[in-house]
């Protein structure tokens, strides 16, 4: 059995005085999410701040985004996977759409940085998924595979037991409209029986987000689905009350 886990992505939102009353809103009732795992994934400049505000010990934190080198160099405005260790991340979101639309990141570099955070000790949560234009002239599957198949070259199928993978509709990203819960459990179902086909019991292990417009009022359908273990959280995790009540919806399942 999968453990739910639920991440907020707070992208590039907040400050200090935001971030001290969102964390304490999260840490006020930090107890009530059961035995989800949950982790906030702050802007790279806020997560000592983020971690320092943190009381809760079940309140993990990762970074948004990683070099490719890992420790240090000459990478002016990078941030490192020994630096998000070194303020306390476990995990790290790699591959976010709006990384591969707006930064141009490609599935290469993506792959590399997985391989990066694996052998730096980070858990990569990788996000794939489809644009709208992509579902609808019939290339979700292999734009899904292309994404996968990258990182499985680079970093091989037994890894993928330390990956979490995210599965985000770029359509549904802050858009509203979130995949039914079916649309998502299909997506799921052929993600996990891509990794199946390479190593079953990787496949049964991994953890697989959903990501788009999860709200309090659509989680507990999202994840009662079979193959959706979780979700990786925009909007939402920007409001404590609205974020821990979709732990609470992880917790429940
Ligand atoms: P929203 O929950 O705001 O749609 O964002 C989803 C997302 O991109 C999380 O990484």
């Amino acid at each position: 059995m999968r453990q739910l886990f639920v991440a907020g992505n707070w992208k590039m939102h907040g400050d200090k005085a935001s971030i001290k009353t969102l964390v304490t809103g999260l840490n006020a009732k930090a107890d009530s999410v059961g035995n989800a795992l949950v982790a906030v994934c702050p802007p790279a400049i806020y997560l000592d701040y983020t971690k320092n505000c943190l009381m809760a010990d079940n309140i993990a934190m990762g970074g948004q985004n990683m070099a490719i080198e890992p420790v240090q160099g000459a990478h002016t405005g990078e941030t490192s996977a020994a630096m998000l260790k070194d303020v306390g991340c476990q995990y790290v979101i790699l591959g976010h759409s709006e990384r591969r639309a707006i930064y141009g990141e490609t599935d290469q570099e993506i792959a590399q940085k997985v391989k990066t955070a694996l052998d730096s000790g980070l858990t990569p949560i990788l996000c794939v998924g489809e644009t709208l234009e992509e579902r609808e002239s019939g290339q979700l599957e292999s734009v899904i595979s292309q994404q996968l198949d990258a990182v499985i070259a680079e970093v091989g199928i037994d890894q993928f037991s330390g990956v979490v993978i995210a599965y985000e509709p770029v359509w549904a990203i802050g858009t509203g409209k979130t995949a039914s819960a079916q649309q998502a459990q299909d997506v799921h179902a052929f993600i996990r029986g891509q990794l199946a086909k390479l190593n079953a019991s990787v496949a049964e292990k991994v953890i697989i987000q959903y990501g788009g417009s999860v709200k309090p009022n659509n989680a507990s359908e999202l994840f009662s689905q079979p193959d959706i273990d979780g979700g990786l959280i925009g909007g939402a995790s920007l409001n404590a009350d609205d974020f821990i009540a979709i732990c609470q919806a992880a917790g429940e399942q």
